[in-house]
C-alpha cells in the first residue's frame, strides 16, 4: 500500500512555480498577484485563506487579503468584486466561501470576471472546462488529477466512483475524469440518494470521496487493490489535540488503507494540492494577461 503524499507533491510543485517566478523577476517582469476576499470569522475559512497567503509567499507571488465583517451587504461585496475586476495590479482573486446567508454566493461568483476567476467557479469556466476548452479548473479536482498523474496511477479505462455531487468538487471531478484529455475513465457519481452505493463503490478501481461525512467509506465498500482519494476535512471534537479538534476525512483510513494499492491521508493528502493548484491557476492568469 502506497501513501499518496499530497503535502510533498504540493511542496515540489510550489518550488517549480517559485523557480519560474524567479526567472520572470530576473528578466525584469513583475510577480503574479492574487487577492483573497474573506468575509466574517469562520474558523475553517480563516485557516484556508491564511494558508493561501502563505502559499503565495512560498511561490514568490504578491498577495492581498481583503477582510470584511459579516455585516457587509451583498451590494457592498459586489462593489469589492467590481473593484478587483478593474484593478490592473490584480491577476486573479477569490472570494472565500461560504458567505453569510444574506449574500447570494452565486451572484457574487458570477460577478467575478472569468479571466480573473482563479477558483474556476464562474459558469463560463465550468462550461469551458466541461467541453474540454482552456479554462480555470476548480482547484480540488485539478489537484486530484495531478496527484494521480504524478503517482503514475492509470486512469484510462478504469472505473471511478465519485461520492458527492457538489459544484466545487463532485461535478467538476466527474467531468475531468471522463474526458479523454483528463482521466479518460468510466465515471459513476454517487450521492445521498444513490441506490446500492456500497456495491457501486466495490466495483470501482478508484474511489474519490467528497461527501463531507466523516469516515463514511468503510472497508466493506472498497475492492482490494483500489486507489482511494479522500477529499473530506471535517473538524471532529478531539480533547487530546491542542485545538480541541482533528481533521477527519470521508474515509475510515485505518480500516481501508490496508486494502488499497494507494490512498491519500487526511491531513496531508488532497488539501495541500488544492492550494497549490490555486497558485498554478494564478500563474496562468498572470501569463494570460502579460
Ligand atoms: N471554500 C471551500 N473551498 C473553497 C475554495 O476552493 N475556494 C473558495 N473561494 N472557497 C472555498
Amino acid at each position: 500500500m502506497q501513501i499518496i503524499d499530497g503535502k510533498a507533491t504540493a511542496a515540489q510543485i510550489k518550488a517549480e512555480i517559485k523557480n519560474e517566478v524567479e526567472g520572470i523577476l530576473a528578466a525584469g517582469g513583475r510577480a503574479p498577484h492574487l487577492a483573497a476576499v474573506l468575509v466574517g470569522h469562520d474558523g475553517g475559512s480563516e485557516t484556508y485563506v491564511k494558508n493561501k497567503v502563505l502559499a503565495c509567499e512560498a511561490c514568490g507571488f504578491r498577495s492581498t487579503l481583503l477582510r470584511f465583517e459579516d455585516t457587509i451587504t451583498e451590494a457592498e461585496l459586489l462593489d469589492v468584486v467590481a473593484g478587483l475586476n478593474a484593478d490592473e495590479a490584480i491577476d486573479g482573486f477569490i472570494v472565500q466561501l461560504p458567505l453569510p446567508a444574506h449574500i447570494d454566493e452565486q451572484k457574487v461568483t458570477e460577478a467575478i470576471l472569468p479571466e480573473k476567476d482563479v477558483d474556476g467557479f464562474h459558469p463560463v469556466n465550468v462550461g469551458r472546462m466541461s467541453i474540454g476548452l482552456p479554462a480555470f479548473v476548480s482547484a480540488t479536482p485539478l489537484g486530484i488529477l495531478t496527484l494521480l498523474r504524478r503517482y503514475n496511477i492509470e486512469t484510462s479505462g478504469k472505473k471511478v466512483a465519485i461520492l458527492g455531487r457538489s459544484n466545487i468538487v463532485g461535478k467538476p471531478m466527474a467531468s475531468l475524469m471522463m474526458q479523454k484529455q483528463g482521466g479518460d475513465s468510466t465515471v459513476t457519481v454517487l450521492h445521498s440518494h444513490s441506490a446500492n452505493l456500497a456495491e457501486e463503490c466495490r466495483r470501482a478501481d478508484i474511489i474519490i470521496a467528497a461527501i463531507g461525512r466523516p469516515a463514511f467509506v468503510t472497508a466493506d465498500m472498497v475492492k482490494p487493490g483500489a486507489v482511494v482519494i479522500d477529499v473530506g476535512t471535517t473538524r471532529v471534537p478531539d480533547a487530546t489535540r491542542p485545538k480541541g479538534f482533528r481533521l477527519q476525512g470521508d474515509v475510515d483510513f485505518d480500516a481501508v488503507a490496508p486494502l488499497c494499492s494507494a490512498i491519500t491521508p487526511v491531513p496531508g493528502g488532497v488539501g495541500p494540492m488544492t492550494i497549490c493548484m490555486l497558485m498554478l491557476n494564478t500563474l496562468q492568469a498572470y501569463k494570460q494577461r502579460a
